[in-house]
């Protein structure tokens, strides 16, 4: 790609860059967005609701189904003999995630058979009369229990190494060993899990699915089904929310909706209400992160060891390269001389967990982070201090190599924390906060700094290409196609900015539509907050390549040179004359000019051998930094967030406004993960905080009573990335690590600072009553 391609200036009434509202802003708002369930229901629409194991592990014994199949308003029993495929919606080909259960069950909750009635009421109290005989088996489910029979495993474990990391724990003056739980944390996306399954004739099917993978689910539906991929077409609009529980979690409802809808052949609709949503889907991984580290009174760190276990749940599903995605994070922003990281996918009896926003790097850098922190307090030194010490060198030093042997050629986090701390005023805050906890009985403060440096490309390599599909219509206005789905996070309005950009009109002329597999087939997943690196790319070589034949064109046409053609704002400029686009547009298709293009874009540079550990898994890293000064009540362990600053790295922004709105967004997730978001499981396996009653999201007036966020409005990506942007997506949400800690801090105060402070995630009001009293008896 010719790096001159895309502007480094400003351009004039250009489109990309610009802080443009949301496509949907306006939709979303007075609730005129069609989500799945708007769509008017073809005649004779079908619902079903799921009928799910309640023992945790279990042999099935038998399945007694009358009492269902006779209840009011019931078409038809679906159990796992009923799948005409296969019935198997394992994503990596594992085989080890049956759609509906039939011999076993490996958790409370999984799904054993699904009713199918003529509403959804009907089809959920139908489910409730199953008689189910099982023979209990031994469960687990959580890392302790797992690590107590034998540690079994979900996928392969990773192993990084650099270094000589035994000898340099030896010989380094100081040492720090300790563990640390990091809790796991619910989608709870607004819009629900929900698919649409309208059936055509011979094998064809439309299934609308809220998805984040609508290739993925083409195929799941073509599997279950034993059908052809090319029968089955996958429509996604938008999504209420996705953040990672819509990569591989909508599978199961598209696919159980298209099996009923072809076997009955009516349309039918499956949305599971939110306590059924919550029970039967993953979630993002909860940690225990046991570590090992080596430094020097300076608080240069020598060495690591540390072992990152999960609980993935009863089946791989996205384990692996979440898990993979903790270790390459497991570094955060520091430089580890020596080094051994290795990950523990561990099974568990529960629902498997999934992709949620960082996808494992986020628990990767709170490992990291605590490890920081403890070095801190053990030399008696601001963390800050420690955190700057350790900092990856700059390209050129000997201080560049990650563990997973690719080196920081990007590095811009040292400049990033300087101007935050000093825009933030950190210093002088830190050190009126420790004044003002000397003198304050009840209430403390805690301040914290701390970085971010994100990967971004999919680990797996393979994941890294896009497509996109581009029309121009003979009025001049344009369609535009592509593989990303849209959930909230503005990629659709990004991708309609690149391509608006490249013809040089107005974003109200590109026409976004819904994503579809009969348009860009063999899509990636939108996650790893790729979308718009390479969706963005692919529409942009769609673009370009109509742009080349109107350039042609305009030159045959009006006998002008190259040179003399310039696409202006809405127009063009073809030797002394001035053109509209559409009359343009209109004579090109006179002259016939092929007006439709697909594009494709593969992510350069990056490979990775994970048997060895060594590679180049990210194309680029994504910088930012935050600092957040709280406030907890030392006797209820309540607190406050009080101010949060935040300075972000987005490269060049392809659109300030909603970038913004993804680091705040992003920001507000993360501390929900770290301090109010608290998953529980009863003895028995049963999964008892399902509901917003139990399960406390943050609410608007828990975010930052003063939230200042800004842009490094001098970053570029080193990168030809489009538009040299940078990622957004998930890097913002590990920003919320500065809550964790100032909490951390606020409650190190009770004993002087004199003591690292235990506290595990979320740092619930209880866990942070419970170490300030811990606190106290040292103190
Ligand atoms: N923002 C909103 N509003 N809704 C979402 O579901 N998902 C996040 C992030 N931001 C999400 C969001 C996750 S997990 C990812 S990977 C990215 O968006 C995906 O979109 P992108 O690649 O276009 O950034
Ligand atoms: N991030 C998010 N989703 C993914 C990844 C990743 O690295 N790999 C596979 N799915
Ligand atoms: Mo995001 S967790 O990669 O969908």
């Amino acid at each position: 790609m010719d790096k001159s391609t895309f502007t480094t200036k400003p351009i004039i009434n250009g489109p990309m860059h610009a802080p443009l509202r949301h496509d949907s802003a306006h939709k979303h708002v007075t609730g005129t967005a069609d989500y799945i369930d708007d769509i008017p229901e073809p005649i004779g629409t079908l619902h079903m609701g799921l009928g799910l194991s309640d023992r945790a592990h279990a042999e099935i014994v038998s399945i007694d189904l009358s009492a269902v199949e006779t209840a009011p308003g019931v078409v038809c029993v679906l159990t796992g003999e009923d799948i005409p495929g296969f019935n198997d919606v394992a994503s990596t080909g594992r085989h080890d995630e049956p759609l509906l259960a039939t011999k076993d069950v490996q958790f409370h909750g999984q799904p054993i058979f699904a009713v199918v009635a003529e509403t959804r009421d009907q089809a959920r109290r139908a489910a409730r009369l199953a008689r189910i005989e099982y023979r209990d088996l031994p469960h687990w489910t959580d890392i302790d229990g797992a690590r107590d029979n034998g540690a079994p495993l979900v996928v392969e474990p990773m192993v990084l190494k650099r270094g000589e990391p035994q000898t340099e724990i030896e010989k380094a003056p100081l040492r720090i060993q300790g563990s640390m739980s990091i809790g796991g944390q619910e989608h709870f996306y607004l819009e629900g899990q929900i698919a649409l399954a309208i059936p055509g004739e011979d094998e064809d099917i439309i299934v609308w699915s809220s998805t984040q993978h609508p290739s993925e689910v083409q195929h799941m539906v073509a599997h279950v089904l034993g059908i052809a991929n090319n029968a089955v077409e996958v429509r996604t609009r938008r999504m209420g929310g996705g953040f990672g529980g819509k990569e591989t979690q909508g599978n199961h409802f598209a696919a159980l909706a298209a099996v009923a809808a072809k076997k009955l052949k009516r349309a039918v609709k499956f949305r599971p209400d939110r306590d059924e949503d919550m029970t039967v889907t993953g979630k993002r991984h909860d940690f225990r992160v046991d570590y090992d580290v080596a430094f020097d009174e300076d608080g240069r760190i020598h060495a690591v060891d540390a072992t990152y276990a999960a609980r993935c749940g009863f089946s791989a599903d996205l384990s692996g390269p979440v898990t993979d995605r903790a270790l390459f994070h497991a570094d955060s922003s520091y430089f580890y001389p020596h080094v051994h990281l290795t990950s523990q996918p561990l099974k568990t009896h529960t629902v498997s967990n999934t992709a949620f926003r960082g996808f494992g790097g986020p628990q990767g850098v709170l490992g990291a982070e605590r490890m920081i922190e403890e070095i801190a307090y053990a030399l008696g030194k601001d963390p800050l201090e420690i955190r700057k010490l350790n900092f990856y060198g700059q390209q050129g030093s000997d201080r560049t190599a990650t563990p997973y042997h690719q080196e920081v050629e990007d590095n811009v986090i040292a400049r990033i924390v300087e101007e935050l701390e000093s825009s933030c005023d950190y210093q002088a805050r830190r050190q009126a906060i420790i004044d003002f906890n000397a003198n304050s009985p009840v209430i403390r403060k805690g301040i914290a700094l701390t970085p971010v440096k994100f990967g971004i490309s999919f680990t797996m390599t393979a994941y890294n290409q896009a497509g996109a599909l581009v029309h121009i219509y003979q009025d001049g206005s344009i369609h535009l196609n592509h593989g990303g789905t849209e959930m909230g996070q503005g990629l659709y309005t990004k991708v309609a900015q690149v391509v608006a950009d490249t013809f040089q009109v107005d974003i109200d002329r590109v026409k976004i539509t819904a994503t579809t597999t009969g348009k860009v087939p063999n899509t990636s997943a939108t996650a790893a907050s790729s979308g718009s690196d390479l969706n963005g790319m692919a529409a942009y070589d769609a673009a370009r390549q109509i742009k080349e034949r109107l350039i042609d064109f305009a030159c045959r046409q009006w006998e002008v040179d190259r040179s003399e053609v310039e696409f202006l704002p809405n127009r063009l400029r073809i030797g002394g004359e001035i053109v509209p686009f559409d009359t343009f547009v209109r004579a090109a298709y006179y002259g016939r000019v092929h007006l439709s293009a697909a594009g494709f874009y593969k992510t350069p540079k990056i490979h990775w051998d994970r048997e060895a550990g060594r590679g180049r898994p990210f194309y680029y890293f994504s910088y930012g930094a935050a600092c957040s000064e709280v406030s907890i009540d030392t006797l209820t362990g309540e607190y406050l967030v009080d101010r949060t600053d935040i300075l972000h790295d987005v490269g060049r922004s392809l659109n300030p406004a909603l970038d913004i709105g993804q680091i705040e967004g992003g920001f507000v997730q993360g501390m929900g993960w770290l301090t109010t978001e608290e998953l529980w499981w009863d003895a028995k396996g049963r999964l008892r905080t399902h509901a917003p009653s139990t399960y406390k999201i943050p609410l608007a007036s828990d975010r930052p009573k003063e939230f200042n966020v800004k842009l490094a409005e001098w970053s570029e990506n080193a990168e030809p990335t489009i538009g040299r942007s940078k990622a957004v997506g998930e890097p913002p949400f590990v920003l919320a690590i500065s809550v964790f800690e100032a909490i951390s801090m606020a409650v190190a105060s009770v004993a002087d600072y004199t003591v690292c402070p235990r506290l595990d995630a979320p740092a619930t009001p209880e866990r942070v009553l419970m170490a300030v009293e811990r606190l106290k008896q040292m103190g």
